[in-house]
């Protein structure tokens, strides 16, 4: 039978991609159901073109305040957003078909269409069925979302996401960004660097509010004193969108501020996608949060033999995570025991700059658990390698178990936080204590040489400071 294959997987972002490519090595005749092209929000519209984005922000950046200084002076600066956007689309297209690639390489099925999952692991798409044998895998990711209860609907033209952001041919002069998550200061960066005038605001009391709140004061000041406005707890009470401008009524400290802007970029979370699909009709609920409701212990949802992983499947919202997910699923549908997924050690990485990295607790959750703690910190300002970078925003501070020396949390914000915060991944998978870390010799001159310092401090021994 030619729509025969074992496991099916619906999505071919890099949560469903990734479970196929797992799913093939293991010997699964493997199909992936994209409608749109391969690699997803990720590839297409997320993680890779903002960060190829945020890239020509920091070389921006790096030319208007820091090449003089360096010995390297090219004159006055010229930006150009269109420019920049039409690079990242082409980094874009080539990881796309880079994943088209992989699937033939893996021998892998691609079927163009929108999939609809229907009872006893059938998808169909178009008028054709598919059945899979031992699986299907929901992979359907998420969207952007506005709030049109304040009439902040997306227009695509004045109020915008980072859908279109992605797509402007120059940056806007004026810019509110709603929300400021990862989206919302990713993009505040790369607009600023572009010349917009960015007013960041954000309803909770701190930006990037679920890092450690040393990180967002890092950041709010850097952030500030690149020029762009932050307001934090702030709510945005009532939006007006005339042609060409929008006036937005933020309400912040007792006050109503006016904020009168060329777009606003929205970047207040997202929705996931579980409409249209069949998924009740096959048996698959959803939480009270509108995620697919999954066995934690196994990733199946309440249809026997569908399984969901990635965004849709509940947070945090993140490629690698999605990913992490697809291979435990692959594993486990092809009958082996795939390694549990630690939930509480995924890294989370902003790439705006300075950039902010993190792993485990935050300082706040370390005192809401009332855990025994101990912190150390150092500051790049002290380290040899930020210095000779002209890079030295930013610290390490490590949150460590008091009696065993476990680490808890770890939290760097500057240059490359998003490389070296994985020292500290490896040593929380494997529990290694902070003497463990600092015994590993770092070479010199290196910003991981930080790692080693908080470590350090963290036990009452730091060197360099
Ligand atoms: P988010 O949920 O991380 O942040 C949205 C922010 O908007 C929150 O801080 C929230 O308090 C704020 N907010 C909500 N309503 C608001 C309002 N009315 N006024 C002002 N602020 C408001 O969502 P975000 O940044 O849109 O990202 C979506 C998902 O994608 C997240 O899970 C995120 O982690 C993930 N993502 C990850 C990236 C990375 O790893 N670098 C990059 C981009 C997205």
């Amino acid at each position: 039978m030619p729509n025969q294959f074992d496991l099916i997987v619906l999505g071919g972002g890099p949560a469903g991609y990734v479970c196929a490519i797992r799913a093939a090595q293991l010997g699964l005749a493997t199909a992936v159901v994209e409608k749109d092209k391969l690699g997803g929000v990720c590839v297409n519209i997320g993680c890779i073109p903002t960060k190829a984005l945020l890239h020509s922000a920091y070389v921006a950046n790096l030319v208007a305040h820091d090449a003089k200084e360096l010995g390297v002076d090219v004159g006055g600066i010229k930006t150009d957003y269109g420019v920049a956007m039409r690079r990242s689309r082409k980094v874009s297209e080539q990881n796309s078909k880079g994943v088209e690639f992989l699937m033939k390489k893996h021998k892998i099925t691609v079927v163009k269409g929108a999939g609809t999952l229907a009872k006893n692991r059938t998808v169909q798409v178009g008028k054709d069925e598919y059945q899979a044998g031992k699986a299907v895998v929901i992979a359907t990711g998420s969207r952007v979302k506005g709030i049109p209860q304040i009439g902040l609907e997306i227009d695509k033209t004045s109020v915008i996401s980072s859908d279109e952001a992605l797509f402007l041919e120059q940056a806007p002069k004026t810019l509110a960004v709603v929300g400021a998550g990862a989206v919302g200061c990713e993009f505040a960066d790369v607009f600023n660097a572009f010349g917009s005038k960015v007013t960041l605001i954000e309803a909770l009391p701190r930006i990037l509010p679920l890092e450690d709140a040393e990180s967002s004061d890092v950041l709010t000041k850097s952030f500030k004193k690149r020029g762009i406005a932050v307001f934090a707890g702030a709510q945005v009470k009532k939006a007006t969108v005339a042609k060409d401008k929008v006036t937005l009524a933020v309400e912040t400290g007792g006050k109503t501020e006016r904020v009168e802007v060329e777009k606003v970029l929205m970047a207040a979370g997202r929705a996931v996608n579980t409409e249209g699909m069949g998924f009740a009709e096959a048996g698959v609920q959803l939480t009270d949060r509108g995620f697919v409701r999954v066995n934690p212990g196994t990733l199946e949802t309440t249809a026997p033999g569908v399984y969901c992983i990635g965004d849709v499947a509940g947070p945090p919202m993140l490629a690698h995570k999605g990913s992490r997910e697809g291979v435990f699923v692959a594993e486990l549908v092809a009958g082996h025991a795939p390694h549990p997924i630690k939930y509480d050690n995924v890294p989370s990485v902003t790439y705006c700059h300075p950039e902010v990295a993190s792993i485990g607790v935050t300082e706040e959750q370390a005192k809401e658990r009332k855990l025994d703690y101990q912190v150390g910190r150092f500051p790049f300002s002290a380290n040899g390698r930020a210095r000779t970078a002209g890079e030295t925003e930013g610290f390490v501070k490590i949150i460590r178990d008091k009696k065993y020396g476990e680490i808890l949390g770890a939290h760097i914000v500057g240059s490359h936080a998003s490389e070296i915060i994985h020292e500290l991944t490896v040593a929380r998978e494997n529990e290694y204590t902070v003497e463990e870390v600092d015994l590993a010799i770092h070479a010199h001159p290196t910003l991981s040489e930080a790692i080693a310092e908080a470590a350090l401090d963290s036990m009452g021994r730091v060197m360099h400071i």
